[in-house]
């Protein structure tokens, strides 16, 4: 049975991904951590009758104890966009406390899973890599980058409404940020029948989908539903994985975790970097495999990627170089 912890608990991810996870079989424990607000969240995620155990943590003072025999660390603390701001806007305050947080990993539970949902995933992947230090462990760190093949695959079916989007799989690699964010539609299973123009207008639907929720919230922030529905879909399968049920997940991953297999998305575009989104294979240690694709990517998508990756290249080193 695993234990999981979410830091940023009480916050508009926070809440309706406990409540998933509250859901989740095989999770036996939930530690919920915020600096404000979260006494009165778990009290009432408390009261769902899952056998899954709920505790509290309020403010830094209690933070190394709700990370203790934690096998998997959710992080959705930190700000999020208000219209008019780019995730990169968000790097100052959300960098210094995934800084702080990943420090406190680093130190009560160094062995775990860390599953960074904070903005901007390009940029802050990267610092809990350089945090970890000598305790950083390639397979076990993700920036969850589901929520875009989540929106793939509905957008799709905006357009196509006889596709049934819960079995549409579209792989989405690169990075979580307008042009990082590389659609495959061209690899999607079911194979679908688009014109150049329907692909044109969802690539860009899918890259700016997080834009759309910002602007339809009107200031009161970002996508909160759809991604605590996406990220709850990445940890259930971690969670299985754990048992030894294989699973395939997009996400942001360190390359260093299966340099083998990174050299197939090296060579598509991905080039030096040191972290992509890619397919991973989940085992009982976190990344078991890099995936490569089913086929080459059109040429229209080669050259997303390429964009992608200079963009990523900027994203990353203002990751690595913070506080250097
Ligand atoms: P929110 O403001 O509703 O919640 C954030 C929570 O973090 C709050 O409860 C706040 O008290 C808490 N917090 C702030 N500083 C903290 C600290 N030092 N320690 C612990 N908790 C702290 O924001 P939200 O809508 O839940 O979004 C959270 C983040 O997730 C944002 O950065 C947003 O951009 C990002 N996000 C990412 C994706 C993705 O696909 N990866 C999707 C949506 C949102
Ligand atoms: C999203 O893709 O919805 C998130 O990254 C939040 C945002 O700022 O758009």
């Amino acid at each position: 049975m695993v234990s999981v912890a979410v830091l940023g608990a009480a916050g508009g991810i926070g809440q309706p991904l406990l409540l998933l996870l509250k859901l989740t079989p095989g999770i036996a424990r939930l530690n919920l951590y915020d600096i404000v607000n979260v006494p009165g969240v778990a009290t009432d995620i408390a009261h769902i009758n899952t056998n899954t155990k709920v505790e509290y943590f309020i403010g830094q003072s209690q933070l190394h104890a709700a990370l203790q025999n934690i096998d998997i660390v959710v992080i959705s603390a930190g700000i999020a966009r208000k219209p008019g701001m780019t995730r990169d806007d968000l790097f100052n305050i959300n960098a210094s406390i995934i800084y702080e947080l990943t420090e406190a990993i680093a130190k009560s539970c160094p062995q775990a899973h860390i599953a960074i949902i904070t903005n901007p995933v390009n940029s802050l992947v990267p610092i809990v890599a350089q945090v970890l230090g000598k305790n950083y462990n390639p397979q076990r760190l993700y920036g969850v980058t589901t929520l875009d093949s989540v929106r793939a695959s509905r957008f799709v079916r905006d357009i196509r409404p006889q596709i049934d989007a819960t079995e549409l799989q579209v792989p989405v690699i690169g990075g979580h940020s307008g042009n990082t964010i590389v659609p495959l539609l061209s690899l999607a299973r079911p194979k679908l029948d688009l014109s150049a123009k329907d692909i044109e207008e969802l690539v860009n639907r899918i890259q700016y989908g997080g834009d759309e929720i910002v602007k339809a919230k009107e200031g009161a922030g970002s996508a909160t539903l759809s991604m605590a529905y996406a990220a709850a879909k990445f940890i259930a399968s971690l969670v299985e994985a754990f048992k030894g049920i294989s699973k395939v997940e997009y996400a942001l991953v360190p390359l260093a975790a299966d340099p083998q297999g990174a050299q197939y998305f090296r060579r598509l575009g991905a080039g030096t970097l040191e972290f992509f989104a890619v397919p991973i294979q989940l085992g009982p240690d976190g990344i078991q495999r890099i995936v490569p694709l089913e086929a080459q990517p059109s040429l229209f998508e080669l050259k997303a990627i390429d964009i992608a990756a200079r963009e990523l290249q900027d994203n990353i080193t203002k990751g690595t170089t913070y506080k250097s």
